[in-house]
């Protein structure tokens, strides 16, 4: 099976980037990173990109005078690169429903929470604050409610007590890097069904601390 062209949209240091494209690399994986995208021109994440051989693009939205028309660059970029299916990868940029629709279940995104717990802009000090035990991230595709949408992949962490933001954002983001090359994998192989708001996967046992829901029900 041809592998599925991959677009990945950034707007910072690119670390789930990273291991997206990391993964790619193994010649059995289901797909190939064609196209590095950020709406930041410095953004970390393009030289890495840059440095692995990826074609990188920049749009930067503060240059265009509405979401509408930065999105029309976007499709653009995404066409020209024919992408299959797009990744947000620390993508600091709300999409509008339009956009979202166009790309119903060929777009994924990952959030550093087990949602649907803290949504949103700082999660971490969310959920110290609110004294949860287990934190964790969640792979899922977008629908137009942000961070929202049938859920792939999740992998859970302890909160240990001595933690503060950056510890627990690091052992969290340690999971990000598992969960992600994982879920796009699934996707990319045709085994993830989104059935109403929920994705099931066939045909796949997840590894150690990844959480998928299995087509059968087991
Ligand atoms: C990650 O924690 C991701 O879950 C969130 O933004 C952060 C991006 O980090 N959406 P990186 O740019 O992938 O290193």
């Amino acid at each position: 099976m041809a592998r599925k062209r991959v677009a990945v949209l950034i707007s910072g240091r690119g670390s789930n980037m990273q291991a997206l494209i990391d993964a790619a690399r193994a010649p059995d994986y289901p797909a190939e990173i064609v196209l590095v995208l950020s709406n930041i021109a410095g953004a970390g994440g393009l030289a890495r990109a840059a440095t692995a051989g990826i074609p990188t693009a920049v749009v930067e939205h503060r240059k265009f005078a509405d979401r509408a028309t930065f999105e029309t660059e976007l499709t653009a970029q995404l066409r020209t690169a024919r992408a299959d299916l797009v990744c947000l990868a620390g993508f600091m940029r709300l999409l509008t429903p339009g956009f979202v629709e166009a790309w119903r279940d060929r777009l994924i995104n990952i959030h550093p929470s087990l949602l649907p717990a803290f949504p949103g802009l700082d999660t971490h000090a969310r959920a110290l604050a609110a004294g949860v035990r287990l934190a964790g991230c969640t792979v899922h595709f977008v629908r137009a409610e942000m961070d929202n949408g049938p859920i792939i992949v999740q992998a859970a962490v302890p909160v240990l007590p001595d933690d503060d933001e950056d510890r627990l954002a690091s052992r969290v983001l340690a999971a990000e890097h598992r969960a992600y090359p994982l879920a796009l994998a699934l996707v990319a192989s045709g085994r993830v069904r989104v059935q109403g708001d929920k994705a099931v996967v066939g045909d796949h046992a997840a590894p150690d601390g990844l959480l998928i829901n299995p087509a059968d029900g087991r």
